[in-house]
């Protein structure tokens, strides 16, 4: 067992730590003992998870004496939809659970953002612990308390704010994760330095292309200095209100991208965050607001490890500025019928604006399409 960092997050009544570290599902039954209701749980994981980890993890479960039943949902974000949260709320009161049982989701953020749904419905709210196994979802949607599902509507269109109680990062389980999933996981990484910490941006250029690569030491650090910059916008704006938008940069870009992909394999959401991006790097020099040179330090930086940046290696043939601008206008930051977008005055520097006109909008959208 290598060093575990413990990383809290500040919430009154609802704070928590993140755990992380190398083997940490092993241990997972006597660091959960403590702060369960009673010792009883159900893990929720899918497919591929299963296989690798689940095993793992019950048998540190029973060792530490907790009960545990389990319910595997098929692996992929068309998971993240009512009939697959239905089935699983009726199989858990089918087994039925109590107010003291508590979820546990083992697997990426498609697993983590269903199970945190459920645990926030089912008998009016009982705990959930996050046991995030992809790079995305230690670093990012593990921590926070964003739940939800997928709508036709749009992305995350349906859920709550319901925090967990302990995040179990073990960077033991990267080690199996597709090299493409690794680095979606790394554009959520990257936003951290971008929206307001320059020198972690820097740090990622040096170290980035060995952690891709494999290196463990790295990663542990890279998931706690993400995990520590998200614990302290969340702990100043948990339901989102102000700052915590900051780390929508890139994704209203993303997620009219991956809207216009049908969320399917062509574009996984990091993939599509790494594009919206450099996107929102381009609009915000187009306005002259932040300096072209740094649209392409973080161009260059993404190329570097892997990621894609242009439009045109996704872009489908029917593509203009107006059909992503269309899906743009039905995201959830839309307020009075103006997006909120997160520019930037330069790498470290984001903020939040609604005064983006629709002309620099389509003309950056139609320069990004045409290169
Ligand atoms: P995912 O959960 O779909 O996992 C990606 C793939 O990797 C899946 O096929 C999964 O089965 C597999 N996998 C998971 N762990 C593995 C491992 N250790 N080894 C091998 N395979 C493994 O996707 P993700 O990228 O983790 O999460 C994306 C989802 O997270 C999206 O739905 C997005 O909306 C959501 N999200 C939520 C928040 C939030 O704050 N709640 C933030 C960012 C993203
Ligand atoms: N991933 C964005 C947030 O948690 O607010």
């Amino acid at each position: 067992m290598s060093y575990i960092n413990r990383v809290p997050v500040e919430l009154g009544k609802r704070s928590y730590d993140i755990l992380v570290g190398i083997g940490l599902l092993q241990q997972a039954g006597e660091e959960l003992l403590p702060i369960l209701r009673q010792p009883r749980v159900a893990i929720i994981t899918d497919d591929n998870v299963a296989p690798l980890y689940l095993e793992t993890l019950e048998t540190s479960l029973s060792a530490a004496g907790i009960n545990h039943s389990h319910t595997i949902l098929p692996h992929g974000e068309q998971t993240k939809d009512f009939t697959c949260l239905q089935r699983l709320v009726e199989q858990l009161l089918k087994n039925k659970m109590e107010r003291g049982t508590a979820l546990i989701a083992l697997g990426g953020g498609v697993i983590g953002d269903i199970t945190g749904f459920a645990a926030s419905i089912v008998l009016r709210g009982i705990d959930f612990i996050q046991v995030p196994t992809t790079l995305l979802s230690q670093v990012d949607s593990s921590v926070g308390g964003k739940t939800g599902i997928n709508s036709p509507h749009g992305k995350n269109l349906i859920g709550s704010f319901y925090q967990p109680r302990l995040v179990l990062a073990d960077i033991g389980t990267l080690d199996t994760l597709p090299q493409r999933e690794l680095l979606a996981g790394y554009a959520e990484t990257v936003k951290y330095g971008l929206i307001n910490d320059s020198d972690f941006f820097a740090w990622l250029e040096e170290q980035g292309p060995a952690l891709c690569k494999g290196d463990q030491a790295l990663r542990q650090e890279v998931v706690v200095r993400s995990c520590r910059a998200k614990a302290v916008i969340v702990a100043t704006d948990e339901r989102e209100v102000g700052a915590r938008a900051l780390l929508n940069l890139g994704h209203t870009f993303a997620h009219a991208l991956e809207a216009e992909t049908g969320y399917g394999d062509s574009l996984i959401h990091g993939e599509a965050v790494a594009i919206g991006i450099k996107l929102a790097f381009d609009l915000s020099s187009h306005l002259k607001l932040c300096p072209k040179q740094e649209c392409e330090r973080v161009a260059h930086h993404f190329e570097t490890v892997g990621l894609p940046t242009k439009l045109r290696e996704i872009a489908g043939p029917d593509w203009t500025p107006q059909t992503l601008v269309n899906h743009m206008t039905r995201d959830k930051k839309v307020r009075n019928e103006k997006i909120t977008f997160v520019l930037t005055n330069g790498i470290g520097k984001a903020f939040l604006t609604s005064d983006v006109s629709m002309d620099a909008l389509e003309s950056t959208l139609q320069d990004a399409l045409s290169q």
